[in-house]
């Protein structure tokens, strides 16, 4: 066990609450967590984790006796100074981010000359600033306020927490930044130090880049698929370039997930909210809802019509290693197959759960072998290690048709044409076994 450190709150015990905790526990802090939902807090005291994330079972197991949890806001604040805010900031109707959840901490922290609030959660630009406001003005401004934007992904947070690129840190250089950058010198990151409106920004635009990156590539994908060039050759091509990086450069079938439609969009209204059209992120949410629509066109382009015609998902999950249907690409698709009168079975290996409470009218399968029966044709919807590792020629005798829309580019095109199917990728041309090995 690492040496003790100082002890930590963390309100809010989401994807983002739960590894900063665990994580946090692993460096040697013993860690108050906070959350209204009582039932939750149940769970985790019996020791079960309510969300999928690799790795997270294990850590909370290990630290465990660092960890407590509660529902009451006063058993943190006894026993720490910082108080980890990570609370969810879903998006409105019109594309803000919803503050709900963060205003009711805010209100409910006491005044204080010992406790700072700590914002994970992802927040406006100018949040921070305005809480401070709100702070004196409610006779509170005696509290710290912090701003420490989290970049863990879903599916790998525990590696990104405990091994991140950079840790940024928005202060008034006050006791609570230092107490801040103490808790995560153990992990030797490179630190950004700044002001608070700064870190806030940070965390918006790496969002907004990346998933701008992802509409770029999907966007030369599909003129790839005009032009007969190959996106994965053309991504390789680009990503070595060390300016430009091979990492989001994969075209698929758009980007999903709790975070960078809400995060891109927030960003755009933030823009158009302080006057300032931002004419790129409206062209990067764009291209994303057209290209999780555009695997029906290459259906309809091989089968003709889809009604009746039977259509296999393989994974449903915005992406593989997490059960998250959040803004899931899936979710588009298969109320799209629905209308087009498709008969849709999907299998994910681990998101079904979740699937079942949002998605409707599609039938679940318990395997992917079980997915294909009969399928006039199979989409690759998240790349599973488990699809990538299939006897697809078992596939292709379990299935009436034989054509595979690789929605991931995730498969081997030459394989599964040795298989004698049909294969379509996104941005990969007709002909990808013709490509020269060098
Ligand atoms: C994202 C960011 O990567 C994290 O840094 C950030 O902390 C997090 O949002 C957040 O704000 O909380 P996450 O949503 O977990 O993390 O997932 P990503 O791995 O970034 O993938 C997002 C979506 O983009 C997925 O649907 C994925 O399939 C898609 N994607 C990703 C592509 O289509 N192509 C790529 O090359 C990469």
């Amino acid at each position: 066990m690492s040496p003790e450190r100082a002890p930590i709150g963390v309100i809010g015990t989401g994807y983002v609450g739960l590894v900063t905790a665990a994580g946090f526990a692993e460096l040697g802090s013993d860690v108050w967590c906070v959350d209204i939902d009582a039932e939750k807090v149940e769970r985790l005291r019996a020791g079960e984790v309510p969300i999928y994330e690799p790795g997270l079972e294990e850590l909370l197991r290990k630290n465990a006796a660092r960890m407590h949890f509660s529902t009451d806001l006063a058993d943190a604040l006894e026993h720490a100074r910082l108080l980890f805010v990570a609370v969810g900031t879903p998006p409105t109707y019109s594309g803000d981010a919803d503050l709900s959840a963060v205003n009711a901490v805010i209100n409910a922290i006491p005044a204080s000359d010992d406790h700072a609030l700590v914002m994970k959660s992802t927040v406006p630009a100018g949040t921070g600033v305005a809480v401070k406001r709100m702070f004196e003005e409610q006779g509170k401004g005696g509290l710290a306020y912090v701003s420490c934007p989290e970049f863990l992904k879903e599916g790998s947070a525990v590696k990104d927490f405990l091994h991140p690129d950079r840790v940024v840190v928005g202060d008034v250089g006050d006791w609570a930044g230092d107490a801040v950058v103490d808790l995560y010198a153990p992990l030797l990151a490179p630190l950004v130090r700044t002001d608070i409106a700064s870190a806030e920004m940070v965390k918006l635009a790496s969002n907004a880049f990346l998933a701008t990156k992802i509409s770029f590539i999907n966007e030369i994908a599909n003129v790839c698929e005009e032009t007969g060039a190959d996106v994965v050759e053309v991504a390789q091509g680009m990503g070595l370039d060390e300016r430009i990086g091979p990492k989001f450069l994969q075209a698929g079938i758009g980007f999903g997930g709790s975070c960078f439609p809400k995060d891109v969009d927030a960003l755009k209204q933030l823009a158009g909210n302080s006057g300032y059209h931002f004419q790129l992120l409206t062209s990067v949410i764009e291209v994303n809802e057209l290209q999780k629509r555009r695997v029906v066109g290459k259906l309809q382009k091989h089968l003709g019509t889809l009604v009746g015609k039977r259509i296999a998902l393989f994974g449903l999950a915005f992406k593989p290693n997490t059960d998250d249907m959040r803004e899931a690409s899936s979710l588009v698709l298969s109320a799209r197959l629905n209308a087009d009168g498709a008969l849709v079975t999907a299998y994910d290996p681990v998101a079904e759960e979740q699937a079942r409470k949002v998605v409707s009218g599609i039938s679940f399968a318990d395997s992917p072998m079980q997915a294909a029966q009969d399928a006039d044709a199979v989409v690759l919807v998240t790349e599973w290690p488990e699809f990538l590792e299939l006897d697809w020629a078992q596939v292709a005798d379990a299935m009436d048709g034989n054509l595979v829309i690789d929605g991931r580019n995730a498969l081997d095109p030459d394989a599964l044409q040795a298989a004698g199917f049909v294969y379509e990728g996104v941005g990969r041309g007709e002909h990808p076994q013709a490509r020269h090995e060098v």
